[in-house]
């Protein structure tokens, strides 16, 4: 494989339902017509840098049914290699989208085929790409195996650590940019999973490189991004959007992340073109469809 940037990661049929609310426990809402759109997090964030114009390939696997066909044709159309996608006797991982009139979006996820990929389908040639994107969503040994057979071949490795999960030192130790928005890094530093505490501090970031990443990033939203490196902490505001659909913009950021390091860009440089990449995002519905070309990155600053 050479391709740039190798993404890592999950790939999912997206069934999106407008509701004015969503359900509570035991209560039934009626909400718009179901939308079918390919996404996961995985293909979310390779068809990103790929619209943005990287060689990238996706290490993934969907089923042998429609919505397979429809992420491989998403992938395809977007110019990302589909070649170690793997088609597995499994359905294809889905996402339970709901989406509130404020653009926020709540996710249940089927991993389905996405559970079939495995450490040994990692393949050797992962040393090839100049960066390496992984993320969860897949089973946690394939992430692990991936992360640490890339940092010992040199390749750069983020790690886009969502949905949040606790990860062995020695698989923290080998990542060189740790991405996590403000719940998981609020997790993180020692924190509930349920939002309570979900600000963090910019003077606590620092304390994430002690999980063992050479450096982080945290996304919050409409706020922007923060990044730690060496000691020295970037804040980075976001261009001002009127926000439709949020769905899948921590992957665009990703996508956009991956790709600017592999075109060696420094870490602030890289986290300011990621954040207006999924600022855009943000202003059309769904998470693929929704991913800018660079002409089309023409937001005020
Ligand atoms: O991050 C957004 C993505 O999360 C959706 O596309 C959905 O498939 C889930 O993986
Ligand atoms: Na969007």
């Amino acid at each position: 494989v050479t391709a740039q940037v190798l993404v890592v990661g999950s790939a999912n049929a997206d069934l999106v339902v407008a509701a004015d609310r969503r359900p509570a426990g035991g209560e039934t809402v009626l909400g718009g017509d179901t939308e079918v759109l390919p996404g996961g997090k995985g293909a979310n964030t390779a068809v990103a840098a790929a619209r943005l114009g990287a060689e990238v390939a996706l290490l993934g696997a969907v089923g042998d049914d429609a919505h397979g066909s429809l992420l491989l044709d998403s992938l395809s159309t977007s110019g990302v290699r589909t070649d170690l996608v793997r088609v597995v006797r499994r359905p294809t991982g889905l996402a339970f989208i709901t989406v509130t009139p404020d653009g926020e979006n709540s996710i249940l996820v089927s991993p389905g085929a996405n559970s079939a990929l495995r450490p040994e389908d990692v393949p050797a040639a992962v040393s090839e790409a100049k960066v390496l994107v992984a993320s969860l969503e897949i089973p946690l040994d394939t992430v692990e195996h991936a992360i640490t057979t890339a940092a010992k071949a040199g390749t750069r490795t983020i790690l886009n650590l969502s949905p949040v999960v606790t990860l062995p030192e020695s698989t923290l130790a080998a990542v060189d940019v740790l991405l996590v928005n403000q719940h998981e890094a609020a997790w993180l530093l020692g924190g509930s999973k349920d939002g309570a505490e979900s600000v963090v501090r910019t003077s606590e970031l620092p304390a994430l490189l002690e999980l063992g990443p050479r450096s982080a990033v945290v996304t919050a939203g409409a706020q922007g991004a923060v990044c730690v490196e060496d000691g020295r902490v970037s804040e980075v505001p976001s261009p001002h959007v009127e926000a439709v659909d949020t769905t899948g913009a921590g992957d665009a950021f990703a996508g956009a992340l991956a790709f600017a390091l592999a075109q060696d860009s420094s870490l602030p440089d890289a986290v300011e073109r990621a954040v207006r990449v999924a600022a855009f995002s943000v202003t059309r519905r769904g998470a693929q469809p929704s991913y800018p070309t660079p002409a089309e990155l023409t937001l005020p600053n």
